[in-house]
């Protein structure tokens, strides 16, 4: 089994120009399937919002949905590195709210980073909460949790004026004291420029090829989440697919009543004429 890597193999990673291969998680079998399959990383992402609660967007997640979810994930990837994500509202009322649930992802989840949305704006959470001793990843760009304020789930940097905004949430990042960044939904040289300029790994999701590492939505990838299909994502598997095969196969067998098959129960251990004893007796006694 590999060993549990750390921020430091990341930093290695990067220098040696090894792409990272990393997904979201939110339970212990998408998180065992994770390790099995050798992901450098699991964010157990406020996507979950989406992909398993059903909301429209990740402002309903909270602080108890993501640390039950990384309890979860960790119980199923003891040996990956795995980053959770704070949700909206987490760190944004003081920094010491934000710092507080930064180290609630450590100490009540084992969690080895937090992630969180924005640049300029959460520089000085994002100075706290490394203070604190805790690897925090950046996320620029298209930014879902603001998604309100965006007009909706909208690539960003595509004109010259958002390129720079980014590039400066960028840099605030970096600036702060993140160890790492993510940057989703933006043009490709956008991506690979804020690549150039930082020297911290820079990772993407929907940000083009020029990047450290990519990173996908674990309901986009494996077809289990059908609402709303990003651009940049892509399907490796039909779960949704196979899952509803499964399932409906299951109603057919009840119905029909071939399941359960012999293989499916249990027998009896003993003298079959002393169950038909008992049961005479029993049947007696309700009669009277
Ligand atoms: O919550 C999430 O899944 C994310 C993705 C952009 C990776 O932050």
């Amino acid at each position: 089994m590999a060993q549990k890597k750390t921020i430091l193999d990341l930093y290695k990673m990067k220098e040696k120009g090894e792409q990272v291969a990393w997904m979201t998680a939110y339970d212990y079998p998408f998180a065992s399937y994770a390790e099995k399959a050798g992901m450098d990383m699991i964010l157990v992402g406020d996507s979950m919002g989406m992909v398993v609660y059903g909301f429209q967007g990740t402002v309903p997640v909270t602080m108890d949905m993501c640390i039950n979810a990384c309890q979860a994930v960790r119980r199923g990837a003891p040996n990956t590195y795995i980053i959770g994500d704070m949700p909206f509202g987490s760190y944004h009322k003081s920094v010491e709210d934000a710092v507080g649930n930064a180290v609630r992802f450590l100490k009540e989840a084992d969690m080895d980073a937090v992630k969180l949305e924005g640049g300029v704006a959460v520089a000085d959470v994002i100075k706290a909460i490394s203070r604190a001793g805790i690897v925090v990843f950046g996320h620029v760009g298209l930014t879902p949790q603001s998604s309100a304020a965006m007009g909706g789930f909208r690539a960003q940097g595509r004109t010259a004026d958002s390129a720079r905004a980014v590039i400066q949430d960028a840099i605030a990042v970096y600036e702060s004291g993140a160890r790492a960044i993510l940057l989703e939904g933006i043009p490709e040289e956008v991506g690979a420029f804020i690549h150039k300029i930082l020297p911290i790994p820079v990772y993407g999701i929907g940000a083009g090829a020029d990047t450290d590492g990519q990173v996908l939505v674990v309901g986009d990838a494996l077809g289990m989440f059908e609402a709303f299909k990003p651009k940049f994502a892509k399907k490796y598997a039909d779960i949704a697919g196979v899952a509803t095969q499964g399932l409906a196969h299951f109603v057919k067998e009840v119905k029909e009543g071939s399941f359960p098959a012999p293989e499916h129960k249990y027998s009896i251990s003993g003298d079959p004429a002393e169950f038909t004893k008992l049961f005479a007796e029993l049947e007696a006694g309700l009669k009277k």
